[in-house]
């Protein structure tokens, strides 16, 4: 973690703000957690990213910090850890910054897809860190005032062999989170929500191909129809649209699944194939609560054992 993110924020400092001082305090010692290096840069570069936004153009200070916490069993330290997540030695990452902070109403919202406050931004950040996070059985805590600054907190558990040899441990898991199988093809023309859904898929156990349009995503399902447990799909793209291509991927392959997404709701968006031939259908902005619902209806029949 220590070399990950020292290498992150300094492939980051050029395109911070020149004013925004970056600060470490990486612990020694710190045990090692089994992850995604390739998610885990993308982590630290999203709250980067956001610390250095937050400072803006004043002088403000980003400090990224890492540290070990040990988790006595039956003391899930008052409310910083969920019942589900068991006693054992968690590698903790801070990312803190002097900037704007937040206002309680945003804060409610920041992992939502979509949800940002800025002008240029997607909303699509955080969304992304929350599903690696909780792909990493990691748990992720938001500290914040207006006009004081921001931490964000993440701690993921320590890898097999490094956790504290307290018995019980396994125990104390509650059942498992919600597992999908199979391949996903997310078809969309934003590159920021193709990223975000893969994050979030990869890390709900899918594996995932993209395409940019109604037109790359047909070419690719006519390549392999059988391999997609389901079709992810944007209402409104060039090319292609969602509609013409669902008409065009049930051509193909009878039993396809697909869930369309659409800034619009499914009655103002499809009336022709509400409760037809769709397999879901998801308003954006969703939450990844959402995602995973829709998920599991629409593959409810092939994964119900999960
Ligand atoms: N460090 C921070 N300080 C203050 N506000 C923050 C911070 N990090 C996130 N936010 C708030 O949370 C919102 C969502 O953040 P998120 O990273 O998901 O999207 P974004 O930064 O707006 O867009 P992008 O997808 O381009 O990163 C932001 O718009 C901002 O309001
Ligand atoms: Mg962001």
């Amino acid at each position: 973690m220590n070399t990950l993110v020292e290498e992150t924020a300094e492939l980051l400092r050029l395109s911070i703000s020149k004013q925004a001082e970056l600060r470490y305090d990486l612990s020694p010692n710190l045990p090692s957690i089994e992850a995604d290096t390739t998610q885990m840069r993308q982590v630290i570069m999203n709250l980067v990213i956001n610390a250095s936004e937050a400072i803006g153009a004043g002088n403000g200070l980003i400090s990224l910090s890492t540290s070990v916490m040990r988790v006595p069993k039956d003391d899930p330290i008052g409310l910083m850890l969920a019942p589900e997540h068991a006693a054992g030695t968690y590698v903790c990452l801070e990312v803190s910054d002097t900037g704007c902070g937040m206002s309680a109403e945003t804060q409610a919202r920041i992992f939502d897809p979509f949800f940002t406050t800025k002008f240029t931004g997607r909303g699509l950040g955080l969304a992304a860190v929350h599903g690696i996070v909780r792909g990493h059985k990691g748990v992720m805590k938001v500290y914040s005032e207006l006009g004081r600054g921001t931490t964000f907190k993440l701690l993921f558990p320590a890898a097999e062999g490094e956790n504290d040899p307290s018995p019980g441990t396994s125990a104390a898991r509650a059942p498992a989170e919600w597992r999908g199988k199979g391949c996903i093809l997310v078809v969309d023309d934003e590159e920021a929500v193709r990223r975000a859904l893969s994050a979030m898929l990869k890390n709900l156990g899918f594996t995932v191909v993209l395409a940019s349009d109604g037109r790359e995503g047909l070419e690719k399902f006519r390549q392999t129809p059988a391999q997609f447990a389901a079709v992810l799909m944007d209402l409104t793209m060039p090319q292609l649209n969602g509609k013409q291509a669902f008409a065009e991927l049930r051509r193909i392959h009878q039993d396809v699944r697909v869930v369309l997404m659409s800034g619009f709701s499914e009655e103002e968006a499809a009336p022709e194939l509400v409760g037809k031939k769709l397999a879901g259908f998801l308003q954006k902005p969703f939450e990844f609560e959402a995602l995973i619902g829709v998920l599991q209806r629409a593959l409810g029949e092939t994964q119900a054992e999960s």
